[in-house]
Formats: C-alpha cells, sequence, structure tokens
C-alpha cells in the first residue's frame, strides 16, 4: 500500500490536522521509509521541528486497493534519527458535561500520567494509564474555558463550554444524527469502517453553528466483527472524525446494530460475543466512549433470568443513560442490548434487532416518572437507534417486524412474554400516554430523513391483529435520521406513510434550538449547506 504524511501544527489551530506533503512512501511488507530531513525540512517546516526537535506527524494508510485503513497521528522526537514519543492517539474529548463540571477523555500510546490545565488549575491522572479521564470541577454554567492538556513535554490547548443551569429557560442549540458506517463514492466515505468526510463534515457544521452538544444514536461504524480489535480499529477512525467537534463539545453515543461484535458457530449463527465482561459489543463499546452510568445494570434479576446468583447478561453501564442540559433532559436507550444477528434466535436465545427487554423498559419508565416530576425539566427526548415506525429500509424489522409480533427476544431457550409489537405499544405508552414533557423519538437504523406525528387516527397494526391496541392521547413526534453516510434508503408504503411530514435521502445534520417553551429544528445537509427543512416542532 501507500503511506501519505504531513506534519500537524496544533498551536493556535482550532482544527489540527495533517498537511499532506505532496509526495508519499511505499509500504513495503509492513514498513515504509519517510526521509524526514529531506522531506520536511526547510521551506516544508512550518511547525519549526529543525528548532525543537519535537514534530507531529500526521499518516495515512491505504492499501493496494485504494482502501483507507487508518488515519493516525505519531509525535517525534529528535532532529534525525527521530524517535517515536508520548502521543495522544485520541481526543481530546470534552465528555460528562455539566452546568458546574466536564471531564477529559483521551488516548495515549503509552502508559502516563497526564494533566489538564483550566484556569490556572491543574487536574491530573493518579496513575500512569492509557486511556485518561480527567474531573474538571467547580465552574460556572454556560462559561467558556479554555484547556490545556499535558502529555510528556507536550500540551495542546482547546476549549469547552459548561451547559446551561439545569432548569434555565435561556437558548441554547444541539445536533443529532446517525449511521455513518462506512458509504460508497470512494475515498474519505470510507475510512476503514466509517464514513469519516460525512462525520467530519457533521461535527464541523455542528461546532459552526453554535451546537452546545451532539447526540449520534448508533452505526458508528460497519462492525458486525469477530474481532473487538477489528472494532476497535473502526472506532478509533471514527473518533478521529468526532475530534472535529469532540474536542469542543461533548459528543454522546449511542449503540446500533453495527456495533455488534459476535461469536459465531457453524451453520450462520452469530450471538453477542462472550465473555460479556471482557469482549462483548457492550463491553467495548465502553471501553472505546465515556458516557454516564446512571442506565440500568443488566438484565439479570428480570423473571427470565437464569441464574439467580450468576451474571448471565451484558451491562447496560454507558450504552443506556441520560442526561439533561438547562430545561431538557435526553434518555438514550439501547435497542440493540444483547443482540444475536443471526435470524434464528428461538434456536440459540438471544435478542433481536429493535427489542427492548424487560429490565430496560422498566428503567425508561422509572427515569421518565422521575423526570415529570422534575420541575426544572420541560422537554424530555428519548433517542433509539430502531424506529417504532420504520419508513424507508426496515419495514421487515425495527419495531415492526412487517406486522410479524412473534418476533421477540429468547433467554435460555424460552421465549419473553411480549411480542416485538406490544413492547412497541409499551414504549409508546410510556411516553406518550405517561407523558406530558416526551416530546419525540429520535431514531436512526434507516439512513435517511424523516419526520412523521403520530397521533390518535394512525393506523399501526397488522389486519389480523387480535390483541388490544394502544390509543394514542396527544400528538406526538419521531424523527429518524440515519444520514450521516451510510448507503442510503428510499421511502417504503406502510400503513402509517400518511403520517409522515418529510422524507428525504440527503445527509443530514439536525440542529435544535431550545428557546423557553419552544423547539426549532433546522435540517441542514452537510456536505452542501442546503436546508431540507426549517421547523417549529413545539
Ligand atoms: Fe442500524
Amino acid at each position: 500500500g501507500t503511506i501519505y504524511y504531513g506534519l500537524i501544527k496544533t498551536e493556535n489551530i482550532e482544527f489540527p490536522q495533517p498537511v499532506f506533503f505532496k509526495r508519499n512512501a511505499k509500504i513495503n511488507k509492513g514498513k515504509a521509509k519517510i526521509n524526514i530531513i529531506k522531506r520536511l525540512s526547510g521551506k516544508y517546516d512550518f511547525v519549526d521541528w529543525e528548532n525543537t526537535g519535537k514534530l507531529i506527524l500526521g499518516y495515512r494508510i491505504v492499501d493496494e486497493a485504494g482502501l483507507m485503513i487508518y488515519d493516525g497521528r505519531i509525535n517525534l522526537r529528535g532532529k534525525g534519527p527521530f524517535e517515536p514519543d508520548v502521543t495522544m492517539l485520541e481526543g481530546p474529548f470534552v465528555t460528562l458535561q455539566k452546568d458546574y463540571r466536564v471531564s477529559i477523555a483521551f488516548k495515549t500510546n503509552k502508559p502516563v500520567v497526564c494533566s489538564v490545565e483550566v484556569d490556572n488549575k491543574i487536574y491530573e491522572d493518579d496513575t500512569p494509564v492509557y486511556d485518561h479521564l480527567i474531573h474538571v470541577i467547580d465552574l460556572e454554567p454556560y462559561s467558556e474555558y479554555k484547556y490545556t492538556v499535558k502529555y510528556g513535554d507536550w500540551k495542546e490547548t482547546y476549549s469547552f463550554k459548561t451547559a446551561r443551569q439545569k432548569g434555565s429557560r435561556q437558548p441554547f442549540v444541539w445536533a443529532y444524527a446517525s449511521d455513518s458506517r462506512a458509504g460508497a463514492g470512494g475515498g474519505e466515505r470510507e475510512i476503514y469502517g466509517t464514513n469519516y468526510y460525512i462525520v467530519k463534515k457533521m461535527m464541523t457544521l455542528a461546532k459552526a453553528k453554535g451546537a452546545n452538544f451532539f447526540q449520534f444514536t448508533g452505526d458508528l461504524i460497519n462492525g458486525y466483527t469477530i474481532s473487538p480489535d477489528q472494532t476497535n480499529l473502526e472506532y478509533a477512525n471514527f473518533k478521529h472524525a468526532m475530534e472535529f467537534m469532540g474536542r469542543y463539545a461533548p459528543v454522546n453515543v449511542a449503540m446500533g446494530n453495527h456495533e455488534v461484535i459476535m461469536r459465531s458457530f457453524k451453520g450462520r449463527i452469530s450471538v453477542d460475543r462472550f465473555p460479556y465482561d471482557q469482549c462483548s459489543a457492550e463491553k467495548i463499546f465502553a471501553d472505546n466512549f465515556v458516557n454516564p452510568l446512571n442506565g440500568p445494570e443488566g438484565e439479570d434479576g428480570a423473571k427470565y433470568d437464569p441464574g439467580a446468583n450468576t451474571v448471565d447478561f451484558p451491562s447496560y453501564k454507558e450504552n443506556a443513560y441520560y442526561y439533561t442540559y438547562g430545561n431538557m433532559a435526553m434518555v438514550v436507550m439501547n435497542s440493540n442490548y444483547w443482540y444475536a444477528p443471526s435470524r434464528k434466535i428461538p434456536e440459540h436465545s438471544g435478542n433481536l434487532h429493535g427489542y427492548i427487554m424487560d429490565n430496560q423498559l422498566k428503567w425508561l419508565k422509572e427515569t421518565i416518572n422521575k423526570l415529570e416530576k422534575d420541575n426544572d425539566i420541560d422537554h424530555i427526548f428519548v433517542t433509539l437507534h430502531t424506529p417504532a415506525f420504520p419508513n424507508g429500509g426496515h419495514s421487515k424489522d425495527d419495531m415492526w417486524y412487517g406486522g410479524n409480533n412473534d418476533r421477540r427476544a429468547y433467554v435460555a431457550g424460552k421465549p419473553l412474554k411480549k411480542g416485538i409489537i406490544e413492547r412497541r405499544d409499551e414504549i409508546l405508552d410510556i411516553l406518550i400516554n405517561q407523558s406530558k414533557k416526551c416530546v419525540m423519538m429520535l431514531n436512526g437504523d434507516e439512513h435517511n430523513y424523516n419526520r412523521m406525528v403520530i397521533d390518535s387516527t394512525i393506523n399501526m397494526y397488522p389486519e389480523n391483529w387480535d390483541k388490544p391496541k394502544l390509543k394514542i392521547s396527544r400528538p406526538f413526534i419521531q424523527i429518524t435520521n440515519g444520514a450521516a453516510g451510510a448507503p442510503y434508503y428510499s421511502q417504503e408504503v406502510l400503513p402509517w406513510s400518511d403520517h409522515v411530514k418529510k422524507f428525504s435521502t440527503l445527509n443530514a445534520l439536525m440542529l435544535f434550538t431550545i428557546d423557553g417553551e419552544k423547539i426549532y429544528l433546522e435540517v441542514v445537509n452537510p456536505d452542501t449547506f442546503e436546508v431540507i427543512e426549517k421547523v417549529c416542532v413545539k
């Protein structure tokens, strides 16, 4: 293959990235030779390494077929010979944003003690680690702070903003999208596992539009691997694109079906990879991202738990959670928990795409209930990867399965009591009938943008439905936006198609403005800046 390379300047640069040198180098048996002294000196040395003896080399590995495998960086020390130095491989990312604190997450290539400096205060790791999570506290709400990450004798400075004070009715902006697995078209639309091009455009546009956080719900990568290492590589490429906003504001991610890591058996059978606490999709996701820990534990303890004293399920920690910002709350669910991708679940047990199991449902109900009682919160958003009502691409699954309510999770050979459509209704009942504040459901999975309004006139059952029908007590919105770069799907005809208000196959970044009681939405193509729609949703 080929390696492209270039120097990265970090000082006084908002978006450090390599400025690629005009020549590349060939990779032979896994090695490439780059003559830094000859190529990157003199008029090509814009980082002053010839004086300081320090440089950051950005590089991109492309295989013989033109597929980009990895896009990363390495810090080097010396004036020739050069040695690899402590490098910040990923990040820094602003995470766990509150009105009085944030945490800065980043990854280094060796275990070292690093620090973050804010307002002349220094926050430090306790011990040398690869994965750093440094908490910055005692901050003022909705205030911008510069922060400097120090690793080895290197430093990089970015900024973050704390959240609007909980209960504040002052305006703010945030962004939503999902489904950025690799797309067709060549080039950066596929950097091994992810649509780097569209994600980068989305992140820079969201930042330019002043979004204070980004919610990104599932299918970040191609995934469906049997190897945590392969998934980690795909996540690394996603995170490098995510850095364009993530260094300044949180990008809160959730799981979709493509995050799955499988254990596969003969006969095309595949289940969530076990042991769950070491290599499940849930565990590797939690290792790669930093999310709140306020979700449910797991499905242990439910009626169908096969062993009272053993841990039989993966953890929900960091893949189901909620957070608040000003007067809104975001409840993030995992609709691909304990996901067994083979369509033979009655045979080998496991959960199916789009099915919410009992303990997560209970947590949803309790969380919505708690937020309903919280006087600081006016608006609740619920996001999960699979829509209740598929409109283009997933009519055969999500929470519909072509109208087949037989589809459900199996545990230890036994089916759960509720089928997929009954479970969909229980979720809708909680969000619509048992809640006044819940505004909408935000989904992905379908690679398009579609907005629908659900009300009492909607036809949402298969023709032969013999079970009770849910009464919809008030209008409720479902927006699916899986248009962050994965290959597109066009609109399908379904019983509720007359309730679809807008459908687009353009790449779509959603920007919400919450202004007290009001909620405005602008949907923009991040590639061309074309406005797809502008609506007042509340
Ligand atoms: Fe999906």
